[in-house]
C-alpha cells in the first residue's frame, strides 16, 4: 500500500472530499495546507496575517512560508504514519522540498473540466469549525446552512466567489500543473477522472492506493 500520497488537481477537483474519505478509511493523517492557512487567518497568527491577502485574491502564499509550515508538520508526525498531502505541493520548489524530506509513493491527480470546477466551487459551503465540505446541489447538509458533523453555521469561502475562482484556475495552470509532468517523470503519477458520483470516484481512488 502507498503511504505517502500527494493529491494533485485543480481547485474544486475533490482533493478535500476524497482525501477526507481516504484518511478515514486508512487511518492516515490528511495534511491540508488550505485548512491550516484558513485556521491561521481565523486565529490572527503571524502566518495568517501574511497569508490572508494572497488567499483572498486566489494567489499562492509564498513558498518559504508554506515549506516551513509543512516541514514542521511532517517532523512532528510519528514514524510510519501514512500521510495524505492535500493542496501541497503546489509548485516545483515545494515538491523539491517535500522530496528532500520524504519519499512520495503516489501522486494522485484528479482531472475535472473547468466548467464543472466553477460550478462546484461557487456552490460550495464549508464548516469553519471542523472543515467539513458541502455543495448546495451535490452534497447538501441535512439541515440547510448547518454542518451535519458539528452543528456550526456553514459559510462561503471568500475565494469561492466566481472572479476569484477564475484567478485560482489561472494560478493552478501556471504554477501547479507542471507537477503533473514532475511526478510523471518520477513514475509516481496516476490520473483519475474526477467527474461523476463521489462514491464511484472514491472506489477508483481506493483501487489506486491499495
Ligand atoms: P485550498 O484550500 O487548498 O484550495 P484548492 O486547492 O483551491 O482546493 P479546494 O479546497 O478549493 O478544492 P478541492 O479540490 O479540495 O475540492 P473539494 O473536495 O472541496 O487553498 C486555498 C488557498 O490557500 C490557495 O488559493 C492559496 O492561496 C493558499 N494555499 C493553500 N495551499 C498552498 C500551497 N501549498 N502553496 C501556496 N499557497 C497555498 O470539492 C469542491 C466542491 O465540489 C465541494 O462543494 C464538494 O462537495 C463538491 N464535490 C466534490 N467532489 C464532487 C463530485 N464528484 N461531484 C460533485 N461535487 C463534488
Amino acid at each position: 500500500m502507498k503511504t505517502n500520497i500527494v493529491l494533485l488537481g485543480p481547485p474544486g477537483s475533490g482533493k478535500g472530499t476524497q482525501g477526507e474519505k481516504l484518511g478515514q478509511e486508512l487511518g492516515f493523517v490528511r495534511l491540508s495546507t488550505g485548512d491550516m492557512l484558513r485556521e491561521a487567518v481565523r486565529n490572527g497568527t503571524p502566518l495568517g496575517l501574511k497569508a490572508k491577502e494572497y488567499m483572498d485574491s486566489g494567489a499562492l502564499v509564498p513558498n518559504d512560508l508554506i515549506i516551513n509550515l509543512m516541514k514542521e508538520k511532517i517532523a512532528s508526525l510519528e514514524e510510519g504514519t501514512g500521510v495524505i498531502f492535500d493542496g501541497f505541493p503546489r509548485t516545483v520548489e515545494q515538491a523539491d522540498a517535500l522530496g528532500s524530506q520524504i519519499d512520495v509513493d503516489l501522486a494522485l491527480n484528479l482531472d475535472v473540466d473547468d466548467q464543472e470546477l466553477v460550478n462546484r466551487l461557487t456552490k460550495r459551503r464549508t464548516c469553519p469549525k471542523c472543515n467539513a465540505v458541502y455543495h448546495l446541489a451535490y452534497k447538501p447538509p441535512v439541515k440547510e446552512g448547518i454542518c451535519d458533523k458539528c452543528g456550526s453555521d456553514l459559510y462561503q469561502r471568500d475565494d469561492d466567489r466566481e472572479e476569484t475562482v477564475l484567478n485560482r484556475l489561472r494560478v493552478y495552470r501556471d504554477n501547479t500543473m507542471p507537477l503533473i509532468e514532475y511526478y510523471s517523470k518520477k513514475g509516481t503519477l496516476k490520473t483519475i477522472r474526477g467527474l461523476g458520483n463521489i462514491e464511484e470516484i472514491f472506489d477508483e481512488v481506493r483501487k489506486t492506493v491499495l
